[in-house]
Parts: structure tokens; sequence; C-alpha cells
């Protein structure tokens, strides 16, 4: 059997190229590590499927999680190999930690795979807020460019264009969308006629945070490139990554942005950033780097020491996720958003902010009550019903409610207590 020593001399981590995920010293490693690998099934029977899934997530009994919006929870496979990895780089953190080449390649390759693109275009980062400011701060600016925005993209990306616009004199050209929007002419027509000969670059959020709306980018960005080729497009993913089924190659943007704790299930801190090849050379790195206009995508992850088993996690989460299947995945997060919907939708003191057309939703959904304030509504449902649920608003302040995200380990029950929880309150 190979020592540890060996192992270490024969370069520390490296992927088993053979198997599905990421195999660090596989061949070395005692049974209980095997165990750690334990083979996922595939189950076709929808309900023992998601009876699978529940029991494989570790989350309260108590209180029903519909909050998964803001970051979900690692399934117990991949808080295994997480706690596994852990405990491995503590032995001799630095013999691992810049030694990890194959393994962390094989993360992106397997991350281009969901993203229908080259690994040459995925950078591993902590989350959506890094990946947008990479781009965001790696453009170059002149006095005047325009940048078009709405005012229903995410707080801290409107407030980083706020500070470039403070600092480089760019404008900001605000859109406002009447959300829920369920016209893609309507909103094509609306980032359109905002394009000047002055457009630098385009946001687009493609699943946006408040109620939940899908956004048609490839139809926007089909419309923008038609007008000038040169406008740059961004999206903003925190949303639409391992939710909806989609190749971010499809797109036609140029930059996407996601974070990989949220729909993925990764571990918490780990994010991605999509830059099509022939924009790499073109964008400064967010941190210095020897070389800032290489064309090699390795320019944006240096950030320095890093979560490395964190990241190699990933591939476990990845492979949770396609155990599932995304289009399985996607159609149950839309059930489960419309089970909830569809129950309290005629209650005349119950407000839906979500569109129930399954193009321009899927997971997320939003209402309000008429008879009580969304706050005090929060508190109800938390208090009375150990329901969590998280209320939103729009920079304009037109648009608000409390948004209500389950996941893949929602159980029936508990959506059932929810719909009985706002018939309740909704009388009162
Ligand atoms: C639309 C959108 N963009 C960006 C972010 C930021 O994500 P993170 O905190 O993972 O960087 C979020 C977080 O919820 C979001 O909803």
């Amino acid at each position: 059997m190979t020592n540890r020593r060996d192992f270490l001399k024969k370069g520390g981590l490296t992927a088993v190229a053979s198997t599905a995920f990421i195999l660090p010293h596989l061949a070395q490693a005692s049974e209980k590590e095997r165990n750690v690998w334990r083979a996922l099934p595939q189950i076709d029977e929808e309900e023992l499927l998601w009876d699978w899934v529940r029991n494989e997530y570790s989350v309260s009994s108590t209180v029903a999680n519909l909050n998964n919006g803001s970051v979900s929870p690692q399934p117990k496979v991949v808080q295994e190999v997480l706690e596994h990895y852990t405990r491995e780089f503590n032995t001799i953190p630095s013999m691992y930690m810049w030694s990890e080449g194959d393994a962390s390649r094989a993360v992106r390759e397997q991350l281009a795979g969901l993203a229908g693109c080259s690994p040459e275009e995925i950078a591993v980062n902590r989350n959506t807020t890094e990946a947008l400011n990479t781009v965001i701060w790696g453009m170059n600016y002149n006095k005047g460019d325009e940048i078009i925005l709405t005012e229903q993209d995410y707080t801290s990306v409107m407030n980083t264009w706020q500070e470039v616009e403070a600092r480089y004199a760019v404008t900001l050209k605000w859109l406002s969308l009447a959300l829920p929007v369920e016209n893609d002419e309507e909103i094509i027509e609306a980032y359109t006629s905002a394009i000047t000969d002055k457009t630098k670059l385009v946001m687009i959020t493609h699943v946006n945070n408040i109620n939940g709306n899908i956004l048609p980018v490839k139809k926007i960005t089909a419309a923008v490139k038609s007008i000038n080729p040169a406008i740059k497009v961004l999206v903003d993913g925190a949303h639409g990554f391992a939710h909806i089924d989609f190749k971010i190659s499809d797109l036609g943007c140029d930059f996407y942005g996601t974070s990989l704790h949220k729909w993925l299930c990764a571990p918490f801190g780990t994010g991605m950033l999509y830059v099509k090849k022939s924009e790499i050379q073109n964008l400064w790195p967010l941190f210095t780097h020897e070389n800032p206009q290489s064309d090699r995508i390795s320019k944006f992850s240096t950030f320095g020491t890093r979560n490395l088993p964190a990241e190699l996690s990933i591939a476990r989460a990845i492979e949770f996720h396609n155990t599932i299947g995304i289009e399985r995945k996607e159609a149950r997060l839309r059930y489960l958003k419309d089970y909830w919907i569809t129950r309290v939708a005629d209650n005349p003191n119950v407000e839906i902010k979500t569109s129930l057309q399954p193009e321009f939703a899927c997971a997320l959904g939003s209402f309000s009550l008429k008879n009580m304030s969304d706050g005090e509504v929060a508190q109800k449902l938390l208090k009375d019903y150990h329901i969590h649920v998280t209320q939103k608003g729009d920079k304009s302040g037109k648009f608000h409610g409390l948004r209500v995200t389950p996941h893949v380990y929602t159980r029936i029950e508990e959506l059932d207590r929810f719909i009985r929880g706002i018939h309740e309150l909704a009388k009162i």
C-alpha cells in the first residue's frame, strides 16, 4: 500500500480521469474514505426520487425553509466530501493548496459541461458578486459611455454600477420592469429602445431575485447585438444556473456570473464566471495578475489562498444535480411553485406577484396580503407556522412582496402548512 509520503511525492491531488468525479488519491484511500464517495442511485419513479432527495438533506425538521433563493443547503453527499477534503487538507495544508491543478481543471470541465461551453471560458470563484464585479471593474470606460440596467436588478450590483458612474462618469440608463413581466416583445423593446451609439454594455438579470421573473436573455441579447454587435452583454445568473434548463453558450452573451451555492447546492462561497473566449483578453482581472492582458481564463481566479476543499466539492454537487437531471429538477421546482400559488390565488386578500407562465418563472414566487404588511406576514408565518420566507422590494419602491423559494427537498406537507397559514392570515 502506498503511504502518505509516496502519495505526496507523486504530486498531491490528482483527478482520476476515468471517474465521474474528483477522487484524489482514491487508490490509497481506506475503505472508510471510499465510503465518502458512495454511489448515487438512478431513480426513475418520481415520488421515490423526491423522497430519496429529501433524505439526502440535513435540513431543519421543524422550520420549513422556503427561502432557498438566498442560499441553498448542500446535500449530505456534498457535506461528506467537503468534510473529507477539509480533514485531508488539514493534515498538511500547504502541500495540497497549490498542487491541485488536475483536480481544479476537472471541476472546471464539469462546470463547462453543464454550461455548454469550453473549460477555457470558466473561472471558478466565490460567488455572483465576485463574478459581476470582475466584469464591471474589468472593462475600460470613457466618459459618457452608457450602461443599460434595470431598477429590478440586484441591489449590490446596482451599487457597483453607481460606483462606476461616480468614478468614470459613465451614464446609467435605468429601465423599469413592471413585474411580473410576461411579454417578450415588451421586454426586448424596453432594452433596445434604450440603445444609442454610446451604449457600452447591457446588463440582464436572468432570473430576478424579487419575484423570480425569468427574462428572455437569448432574445434580448440577439436584439441588442443585431443593433450593434460591439455592445457587451453581461448576465447576472445568480438564480439561473442549475435552476432552469439552458446552456450559457446558447444565450449569446459575453459574460455570465453565478453562485454555485444557490441552485447547484455546492459549498457556501463557491461561484463561477463565464467569459466568452474572444472577450478574455480585453477584460482586466479584478485581482492583479502577472499578465493582465492574457487570454487565459485563469487570470480571473487569482484571489490568493482559497477554500480549495469547497471548490473541489463542487464536483460532488454536480454529480448530485446530474442524478436528478436538470429537466426533472426544473419541472419539480416549477411544480412546487405552482402548487402553492394555485391554492392561494383565489383568496381575495392574496396578491400573487409572479407569473404562472412556465417561461417566465420557475421555483421563485412572490405574494403579498392585502390585509397585512409583508413584514408582519413573514413574522407570523415563522412564529405560528414555522415557515421561513423573505421580504423583497425593488429600487423604485414600486414592487414589494414576500419571496417564497422551495427547493428539490421541499415536502408537499410543508407547502400545505404554508398554504393553510396564508389562508388563515388572509382572514384576519
Ligand atoms: C440576482 C442576484 N444577483 C446577485 C446576487 C449575489 O449573490 P452572492 O451573494 O452569492 O454573490 C444575488 C443573491 O441573492 C441575486 O439574487
